[in-house]
């Protein structure tokens, strides 16, 4: 979704480092605890050592709930997560992304016109009452507005297991947006088959899909992906496994079924970085996910080598888009006190989130 980032004025744009730098550290201190600057786990070393806390997007929202004194929080990662933020933080918070065009591109994937359809259509093939929608945390304020209005929940890739799970001893079926590799890879770990699920496209009627084809299938899995996760491939692990017979593949399950299949282990960004810290001194571990968190790994894991799965290097263009520059404007506008970038849900919106959102944390 386009959203438009006014350019930057030259003081920001024309800065060197240094100066972002002290511009960024006196704000900060100016600030004080009226601002917590959360940082994703991918994001660049230049915006995440300003960062008061670190996460994945699932654990930066319950530190942004933990935190009520805090009147800004500076959220230095992509807009779902912002979003999920000011659903979560009270009405006297404003939750800011300093750059509007940080999206990403896999919640782009689906919007609520399209799940809508999708659902009204499936309302003439299915029992409506037993299909569950399940929304990855990955998507917009309104996709989990709408799963919450319909009774399903949120996921994330740590938690998407015990969250199908409940969906399924709730209902027969589910539909799950917007990363089908998520989706799939999960159901397979739950002991379900291929032939039990089906790719949802929502450029085609019914989604593709013939009638019996839509009821039969307990997984209807919406046509999404992650440009950054889908690139690493089976060869990659090969030619690893060719150079370091003793090392280790761990993947994030945006990756593809084909991919995690042939790893050795598969999990969320939490599990991979408790991997990394569980491994043994020496080992070698090659990580399927977005780079700047490996290099980081890499650079914060004294002893043990850890590298990209794939060397052509794989980063997250949307979350590059935060840099210093645009740190030091929002945090230097602040100090003049203008809120610049703020990311609101509206009301109703954001009510329906929040229970799609509760059910997920009741659920783990
Ligand atoms: P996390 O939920 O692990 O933070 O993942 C965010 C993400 O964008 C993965 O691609
Ligand atoms: Fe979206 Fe993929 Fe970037 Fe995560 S890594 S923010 S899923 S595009």
């Amino acid at each position: 979704m386009l959203r438009i980032q006014p350019a930057l004025p030259e003081r920001y744009t024309d800065a060197s480092p240094d100066e972002l730098d002290q511009m960024i550290g006196s704000a900060k201190a100016a600030l004080g605890d009226r601002l917590f600057i959360l940082g994703h786990h991918y994001q660049r070393d230049e915006v995440m050592r300003w960062a008061d806390a670190r996460g994945d997007s699932y654990r930066l929202s319950v530190l942004a709930q933990e935190r009520p004194d805090a009147e800004f929080i500076v959220f230095c990662g992509v807009h779902f997560m912002a979003e999920s933020a000011d659903v979560l933080t009270g009405d006297h918070q404003q939750v800011i992304l300093p750059d509007l065009n940080a999206g990403c591109s896999m919640a782009d994937m689906a919007d609520l016109d399209e799940v809508e359809e999708a659902w009204e259509a499936l309302e003439q093939v299915v029992d409506i009452e037993r299909l569950v929608p399940i929304t990855y945390m990955n998507s917009s304020a309104s996709l989990k507005a709408f799963v919450g209005r319909k009774g399903g929940a949120v996921c994330t890739s740590t938690n998407a297991r015990a969250v199908l799970e409940w969906a399924l001893a709730k209902g027969d079926k589910v539909l799950f947006f917007p990363d089908q590799h998520l989706g799939r890879n999960t159901g397979l770990a739950m002991g379900y088959g291929l032939d039990d699920m089906q790719v949802w496209n929502p450029r085609l009627e019914l989604g593709g899909l013939t009638e019996v084809e839509a009821k039969e299938a307990t997984f209807l899995l919406w046509k999404g992906h992650c440009s950054v996760h889908q690139r690493f491939r089976p060869e990659h692990v090969e030619a690893f496994r060719a150079e370091h017979p003793d090392g280790i593949v761990i993947a994030h399950p945006e990756c593809s079924h084909e991919l995690c299949q042939v790893a050795d282990k598969v999990g969320s960004t939490d599990f991979i970085i408790k991997e990394v810290e569980a491994a043994p001194e020496g080992s070698t571990i090659a990580v399927a996910t977005e780079i700047h968190l490996v290099q980081r790994l890499d650079h914060e894991t004294p002893g043990k080598t850890i590298q990209s799965l794939d060397p052509l290097i794989c980063p997250c263009s949307t979350m590059f888009r935060i840099d210093g520059p645009h740190l030091a404007w929002v945090l230097e506008n602040l100090v003049e006190g203008r809120v610049v970038n703020q990311i609101t849900v509206d009301t109703d919106t954001a009510e329906w989130a929040r229970v799609a959102l509760q059910r997920m944390l009741d659920i783990t």
